[in-house]
């Protein structure tokens, strides 16, 4: 355990760069390695999270190098190419890796073994493993269908219609690769929005993806067995990581904070919603888009924020963001209710007692009602003052410090190091910016 502690600051101020966006970092190097040629990927994140899936597609038989300027080369082997590894593939804490890769495992015609760190072991995969079983693949799991598992990919795999039950991009970005190896059209209907970078790396390769409103969200229909042609791809920051900074910002008083090249893709934007809802002054400036993403530079100032109710139907959009939206409820003025956060529950850690838990060790009132979340906002800088447990989930641990950079007295997490799996360098940019965060595993 690597504590780390985050004292009040006096005002964030400056230019900061977030990492590479999560999401399309794992979809570049994926795709990358299903493409024919060689894909140049800059921006790539360099965490623990996407260094797997890089450690997964070399066992798998694609080279990956990385240039001494931070480039990367991914040598594809086409679709269907992909080679037996010699060992098990350990997709450490990433459920994104996981999910994704048992995708494109289950159109191959081989046998691999698949596991995870304590946190990935202990969440459902047979939410991707039901489809990929009827698009003609073997999956054994253990009991209540965790990892470790096996999987015996289709040589002939299936293309199939599947509504997902779940609102989900990890599950749709499954069953969209498997369709690439699939003769015929695989077709994916979502129940909201989600998050489309597969969908737009997808075409960025030249594959044919058409989309449809269906219901309250889409029919995305791949056509399988194109030929995916290697490209280059300029990798934004993660709007999922830059929320920290951004949200340290609006709340700490006198600040003002520039972010350059932030990922806007609409399926990711519900925080930026939810907060301007709540009064952030939050602008976007040279809007544009980079390898089918659209892209803008972000400028945030201190604000003054009122607590709101935040509806289910934004949580696609901002799934990952309600540990720090929490941290924002807790300064805001009056009472802030966040619904339908089921999912939650299953993601690095139990995320909806996590943040429970952490804002009462931090003197905030909050309160969990079914799948709803309330937080009685303390009208400025919430108490602090407490120890935080990060249940080795790094979106906690940053919230947490976030938290303790706003807050009365000083905030300590119990455990820094999960935050490298996304955010590598989080307290030395912090700091830049005016932060006081220090301890062993604020590397
Ligand atoms: C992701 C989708 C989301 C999100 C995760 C990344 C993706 O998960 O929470 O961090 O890259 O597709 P779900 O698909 O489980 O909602």
């Amino acid at each position: 355990m690597l504590p780390v502690t985050a004292h009040p600051a006096p005002a964030l101020r400056g230019e900061c760069r977030p990492p590479g966006d999560k999401s399309i970092s794992h979809r570049a190097v994926l795709i990358g390695a299903l493409a024919v040629g060689e894909t140049t990927i800059s921006g790539l994140l360099e965490g623990e999270d996407v260094l797997r899936t890089l450690a997964a597609i070399r066992a798998l038989g694609a080279a990956a190098d990385r240039d001494k300027d931070g480039t990367w080369h991914i040598a594809g082997v086409g679709i269907g190419g992909l080679a037996e590894p010699d060992d098990v593939l350990d997709m450490g804490n990433s459920g994104t890796a996981a999910r994704l890769l048992l995708g494109v495992l289950a159109a191959h015609p081989i046998v691999c073994f698949m596991t995870g760190d304590d946190s990935l072991r202990s969440r459902p995969m047979e939410r991707v493993a039901g489809p990929l079983r009827r698009m003609g693949a073997r999956i054994e799991s253990r009991r209540g269908g965790r990892l470790p598992l096996m999987i015996a990919g289709a040589g002939d795999a299936l293309a199939i219609e599947y509504e997902l039950p779940v609102a989900s991009a990890q599950v749709k970005s499954a069953i969209l690769l498997a369709g690439l190896n699939a003769p015929g059209r695989t077709t994916v209907i979502e129940p909201r929005p989600t998050r489309d970078h597969t969908e737009r790396m997808l075409r960025h390769f030249g594959a044919d993806v058409q989309v449809a409103p269906e219901g309250g969200g889409n029919r995305i229909t791949v056509t399988g067995q194109p030929e995916l042609t290697a490209a280059a791809i300029a990798v934004p920051a993660d709007i999922s990581s830059a929320a920290f900074p951004l949200t340290a910002a609006l709340l700490a008083p006198g600040s003002a904070v520039a972010m350059p090249g932030v990922g806007m893709n609409p399926g990711r934007i519900g925080l930026l919603d939810t907060l301007r809802d709540m009064g952030a002054d939050v602008t976007l400036a040279n809007e544009r888009e980079a390898a089918g993403e659209p892209v803008a530079d972000l400028r945030v100032r201190t604000s003054r924020l009122e607590g709101i109710e935040v509806p289910a139907s934004r949580a696609p959009s901002m799934i990952d963001e309600y540990p720090i939206l929490a941290v924002a409820a807790a300064a805001a003025h009056g009472r802030t209710v966040m619904r339908g956060l089921g999912e939650l529950r299953v993601k690095e850690s139990d995320r909806l007692s996590a943040i429970a838990a952490g804002l009462a060790a931090c003197g905030v009132r909050a309160e969990i009602s079914g799948d709803d979340l309330t937080v009685e906002g303390c009208g400025g800088p919430p108490p602090g003052g407490g120890t935080v447990a990060t249940h080795y989930d790094h979106r906690i641990a940053m919230s947490f410090l976030v938290l303790g950079t706003i807050a009365q007295a000083a905030v300590t997490i119990d455990d820094g190091s999960a935050i490298d799996t996304s955010f590598p360098g989080f307290a030395a940019l912090m700091n830049g910016l005016g932060a006081r965060i220090s301890g062993s595993g604020a590397a």
